[in-house]
């Protein structure tokens, strides 16, 4: 096969006394998300559409978050691995399009670090990485602000 297209999800708590990290790039914030790893969201949407895309499982399955070696991890270690496991099938990244969902704060002027950030993780350019934001409207759990979401599609491409 020549191309296979992946999709992720994920979701975290909103907390006060955590950083708010996204793609691996700390957000000056007044909470940050929970989470067992360092809750990194859009890592983790990023990492399981890879995992996806080759059929391998899920992020869970690969780093589960009973096991102390991943207490506190950062999830840019998770996103290289999957990107590794894409690579022992046989394929590179084509492209990632990712949206992370998240009433405030506004996240545009990190647009660009957060795409280095994964790009570099991913060892891809960062042309190839797109981020988008967008609030819920102040509907549901991530509009009252009690959560953040991120999803994610990849495009892998037979190396
Ligand atoms: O959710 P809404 O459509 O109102 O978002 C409008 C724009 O605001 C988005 O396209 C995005 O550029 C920006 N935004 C942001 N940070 C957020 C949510 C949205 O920069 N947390
Ligand atoms: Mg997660």
């Amino acid at each position: 096969m020549s191309f296979r297209i992946g999709q992720g999800w994920d979701n975290h708590r909103i907390v006060t006394g955590r950083p708010l990290i996204l793609g691996g790039i700390t957000i000056p914030s007044d909470f940050g998300l929970d989470g067992h790893s360092d809750a990194d969201v859009a890592s983790h949407a990023i990492t399981d559409a890879i995992i996806g895309a080759i059929a391998a499982g899920d992020i869970g399955m690969h780093f589960p978050d009973t096991d102390p070696r991943w207490k506190g991890a950062g999830s840019l270690q998770f996103l290289k691995h999957a990107v590794q496991l894409a690579a022992e099938a046989g394929y590179t990244i084509g492209n990632v399009d990712s949206t992370i969902i998240l009433e405030r704060p506004k996240l545009k002027d990190f647009r660009l670090a957060i795409r280095e950030s994964l790009a570099a993780t991913m060892d891809i350019a960062v042309e190839q990485v797109s981020v988008k934001f967008k609030t819920a409207e102040k509907v549901g759990p991530v509009g009252e602000g009690r959560s953040a979401e991120s999803q994610a599609v990849v495009l892998l491409v037979k190396a």
